[in-house]
């Protein structure tokens, strides 16, 4: 049996995709014939992504939400459902890492922000379509963490342990879904992306030298990666956590992002 990449009449959710990582995997599920939705925080921002694909020729929607409110993941959940006989394929790829000084600068409420971003929605949104997916018979979760969950260092503390965290629900969910719906994860390492503008640029510069591969990742790396556990091509693949790090020995540094956002 040749092996198939396509996804032609499945609808992917791609949370974070109008840009970096998530637009990429948008995008070339779009190419393999999927229908996609983006979400993010933003509602233009979720539009464009979506009229980017749509110009592609893909079907595409824009969705609204903020992934750390488990509210706003249950509407989330249930409008995707709504759109073209619902979701075969869940990408949990909204994360974030704020910046802080001190460990002991880190506040109750950017704790829980980190925790709720990179773990709680994920998890809220993979039980609620992992369970519409296995009643139709098939579907296919794809996390996205981070290098930092199994490399932690000082400066991404909360991070790194809800990026872990996911790793964990990854195999626990593929324990609780299968057979019928397959749980992955992806552990990307250092992407150029909105994220790595905040890096301090000579001291990666030096690092990625150091890589088997010399150099930041382009975000349309990830992609591959992404294609290949969504589709039926990862058949007998499931509760794998895989690396796309370009072999470094890295760990991924805060995004900068203002905490109350
Ligand atoms: N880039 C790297 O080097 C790297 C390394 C390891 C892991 N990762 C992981 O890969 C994933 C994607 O990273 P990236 O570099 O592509 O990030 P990015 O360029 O900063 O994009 C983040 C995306 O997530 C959305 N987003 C942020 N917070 C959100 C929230 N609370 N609810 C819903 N959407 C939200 C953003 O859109 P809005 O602003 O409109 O919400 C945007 O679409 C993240 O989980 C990150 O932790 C990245």
């Amino acid at each position: 049996m040749p092996l198939d990449f396509r996804l032609d009449e499945r609808v992917a959710l791609v949370t974070g995709g109008t840009r970096g990582l998530g637009f990429e995997i948008a995008r070339a599920f779009a190419a393999a014939g999927a229908g996609v939705i983006v979400a993010s925080r933003h509602q233009e921002a979720c539009e464009r992504a979506a009229a980017k694909l749509r110009a592609a020729g893909a079907d595409a929607l824009g969705i609204q939400c903020h992934v750390g409110h488990w509210g706003e993941v249950e509407r989330l959940a249930e409008a995707a459902e709504g759109w073209r006989g619902g979701v075969d394929v869940l990408v949990n790829n909204a994360g974030m890492s704020p910046l802080y000084e001190r460990v002991s600068d880190i506040s109750e409420e950017l704790w829980d922000k980190v925790i709720s971003v990179n773990l709680k929605g994920p998890f809220r949104l993979s039980a609620l379509l992992g369970e519409a997916m296995r009643r139709r018979g098939r579907g296919s979760i794809v996390n996205v963490s981070s290098m930092g969950a199994v490399r932690p260092t000082a400066d991404i503390v909360p991070y790194a342990a809800a990026k872990a965290g996911l790793n964990a629900m990854t195999a626990a969910l593929a324990g609780a879904f299968g057979p019928e719906v397959r749980v992955n994860c992806i552990m990307p390492g250092p992407f150029l992306t909105d994220i790595s503008s905040h890096w301090d640029q000579q001291r990666f510069a030096d690092l990625a030298r150091t890589f088997p591969l010399r150099r930041g990742g382009r975000p349309e790396e990830v992609a591959g990666a992404a294609l290949y556990l969504a589709s039926d091509a990862s058949s007998f693949t499931t509760g794998a956590v895989i690396p796309v790090d370009g072999g470094g020995q890295w760990s991924q540094a805060g995004t900068g992002e203002p905490h109350g956002s």
